[in-house]
């Protein structure tokens, strides 16, 4: 039987999967494999939902946000049969390893298979850039580009009626995406969950702007701080200032991925190919000093990474 690799994507999805489905499929057909696209998640392989990709079905992809095998929670996957019966799977299909992509529930799944004897390599891919193991993950670029775009447009109006517009961002629970968003569109706040917030500060910081020549305002809220429209109902109660909530939801999730998401999501899927060649299992692949590069899994899962809390400093004080 052929030799095969599995690629399977899970999670929430995440601009750029495409382009990283695409490495991984023609890095493993140069080097003699077989590749089977497993859909859904890891429904997909405990389902037996896969496709065998060749190169040409991963053309015309690159470009494109979501992914082309579908993406899924697997809930199941987390008990110990549906893990062993997924291995037997893929010894069935002669599935040597799997590429998966996704966040550290996927990484999880990944350890399990890993541990079942099938070669397994994670790639990182979210929006939300909260994988401690990796300075970056695949999607994060085009989530900011996204919602930096949509907030440029709110400016527009929140600048001509003299209002202040709380946008809500993702992030899960985790303020990266709020923090560069923010320092992108200058906000005046950012409000993040790794940082205490103080709106009675926030509210006195808009009355001193408002003595000047501004009158409209812009505040990025991680959707990990709780509720945004109860904070812009707080706002305007403190200020008198017009505040309304927008909540950017899941189209920061869309979109074709921006170049630096197309380039990293190639060359981490080229180096998993390249880490399952050589016999490695268990591994995530990373962003190191810009450096891509690969570190155990149990060993990825248990790092951290700590807030930027310089660059929220630096957002907060030219943002008057
Ligand atoms: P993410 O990968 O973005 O962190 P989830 O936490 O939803 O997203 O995990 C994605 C999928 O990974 C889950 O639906 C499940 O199939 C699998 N998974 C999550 N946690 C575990 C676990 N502890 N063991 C095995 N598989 C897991
Ligand atoms: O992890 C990506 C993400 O978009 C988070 O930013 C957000 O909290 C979550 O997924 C939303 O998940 P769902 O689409 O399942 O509501």
């Amino acid at each position: 039987m052929q030799k095969a690799i599995g690629i399977l994507t899970s999670g929430g999805d995440a601009p750029g999967m495409n382009a990283a489905v695409r490495a991984v499929t023609r890095a493993a057909i140069s080097r003699g494999y077989k590749v089977i696209g497993v859909q859904r998640g890891y429904n997909g392989l405990l389902d037996g939902e896969t496709l065998e990709l060749d190169e040409r079905s991963v053309s015309n992809i690159i470009q494109r946000g979501g992914t082309v095998l579908y993406t899924a929670r697997c809930d199941e996957f987390k008990e110990k049969e549906y893990q062993q019966k997924a291995v037997e799977k893929c010894i069935e299909m002669g599935v040597e390893g799997v590429v998966v992509m996704g966040g550290d529930g996927t990484f999880k799944g990944a350890a399990a298979l890993s541990a079942g004897g099938i070669r397994c390599i994670g790639i990182p891919a979210t929006i939300d850039n909260d994988i401690v193991c990796t300075e970056y993950t695949i999607g994060f670029d085009t989530a900011m580009n996204t919602a930096v775009e949509m907030i440029d447009k709110l400016r527009d109006t929140a600048q001509s009626h003299d209002k202040c517009s709380v946008v809500e961002v993702m992030g899960r629970n985790a303020g990266w995406l709020a923090l560069n968003v923010g320092l992108a569109v200058g906000a005046t706040g950012i409000v993040v969950p790794e940082i205490k917030f103080d709106i009675n500060a926030l509210a006195a910081k808009m009355k001193r702007i408002q003595q000047g020549r501004k009158q409209h305002f812009i505040i990025v809220f991680a959707e990990g701080c709780g509720n945004s429209s109860e904070f812009a109902a707080k706002l305007t109660e403190l200020t008198g200032i017009e505040t309304r909530d927008t909540v950017l939801g899941h189209v920061q999730r869309g979109g074709n991925p921006t170049v630096r998401d197309r380039n990293i999501a190639s060359e981490m899927g080229y180096y998993a190919v390249e880490l399952i060649d050589s016999g490695k299992s268990n591994r995530v692949v990373g962003l190191k000093n810009g450096s891509v590069f690969d570190v155990d899994i149990y060993e990825g899962l248990a790092m951290t990474k700590p807030f930027d809390e310089r660059l929220y400093r630096i957002a907060n004080e030219i943002a008057f």
